[in-house]
């Protein structure tokens, strides 16, 4: 039987249509969700009495031990209201640490093996929830639309492009949180570049060699007009995307807006002439107005990421904007 990765989990699971709160899901399928496996061969799913009988009346359900039960070769029951769990992008997942222990406890050599993995992804989780906390604070008082939440959304998103990707994800999540820290926009010019990622990397005692790469891809990800590279490394290419998305869109208008009167920058002046290639220098010297930032950055971009799936989220936020833009003129001439 074909196993399944990320997306099709997340396809199955909705495809059971029931309420995403009734089931846990377990083993396999919840390290497919995190993050740790790439694929799957079945769901394991753990469910409370009441919602087993409504499956039951819809599916039928064949028993199979003493509290499983099994719909098809995708997917497997257990009636267990007892187990931990935390929330993954929306789906209740085994909590991590309670599966640590059943895997201890295992003697099959398919559990031996999850162990290193587990282990390695909670090491990682621990450093992430330290680094959120820490770009929290950092950013407490920006109201720019270069915030925290800035920084959480693009390490939400490339979260999301880095599965189904082959690539170092504690290098895309560590460096997507940290991507804006010492950015120029905000702190001005350093004595030593990436400093304050490098300090809190440091204290954490994260390994120097980790936070050269970590520091690479920083500073290969900002966008700085028709002087941005392609970064080099696959975790550069996912961060430098999903900064990028976070600036397509609806979030990406309130952005520009929202930056726009932090810099005084007039909201639209009709006529103003657009700059499509300014060089780094010009593209942060130069006073522009919002509508003006559509042209010159944001309708550029889609045309700028690197992974598909980056490409695919690019292009539906490219068509919204370009439809506000649309609606924007028209308004602007009192003509709706
Ligand atoms: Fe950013």
């Amino acid at each position: 039987m074909k196993r399944v990765n990320r997306k099709e989990v997340i396809k199955l699971l909705n495809d059971l249509k029931i309420d995403k709160n009734k089931y846990i899901v377990l083993s396999s399928g919840a390290l497919v969700l995190r993050g740790i496996l790439d694929d799957a061969g079945d769901l394991d799913l753990a469910v409370d009495e009441e919602t087993f009988n409504e499956l039951n009346k819809k599916y039928d359900l064949i028993k199979r031990g003493s509290n499983w039960y099994r719909l098809n070769d995708r997917y497997e029951f257990v009636i267990d209201d007892s187990v931990k769990y935390e929330n993954i992008d929306s789906f209740n997942v085994q909590d991590i640490h309670e599966y640590l222990d059943y895997l201890n406890s295992s003697d099959r050599l398919k559990d031996k093996e999850r162990i290193p993995l587990v282990k390695d992804y909670i090491k990682t989780s621990d450093l992430v929830n330290k680094t959120l906390l820490y770009v929290e604070e950092f950013f407490s008082n920006d109201f720019s639309g270069h915030d925290f939440y800035h920084t959480l959304r693009v390490y939400n998103l490339a979260r999301n492009i880095s599965y189904n990707i082959e690539c170092d994800r504690e290098l895309v999540y560590l460096a997507s949180l940290l991507h804006d820290v010492d950015d120029y926009k905000l702190v001005g010019k350093q004595e030593e570049r990436f400093i304050n990622a490098k300090t809190f990397l440091k204290k954490n005692n994260y390994p120097q060699d980790r936070i050269d790469m970590i520091c690479h891809i920083i500073s290969q990800v900002s966008f700085k007009g028709s002087d941005s590279v392609t970064p080099d490394t696959i975790e550069g290419k996912i961060v430098q995307d999903a900064d990028r998305l976070d600036a397509l869109g609806a979030i990406g208008i309130a952005r520009t807006f929202a930056f726009g009167g932090n810099h005084n920058s007039p909201m639209h002046i009709p006529g103003t002439k657009f700059n499509f290639n300014m060089n780094s220098d010009e593209y942060y010297n130069t006073t522009r107005t919002s509508i003006n930032h559509f042209y010159e950055k944001l309708l550029l971009l889609k045309d700028m990421m690197n992974t598909d799936e980056a490409k695919r989220i690019a292009l539906h936020r490219h068509k919204y904007m370009e439809k506000y833009l649309e609606e924007f003129y028209k308004e602007w001439d009192g003509l709706l």
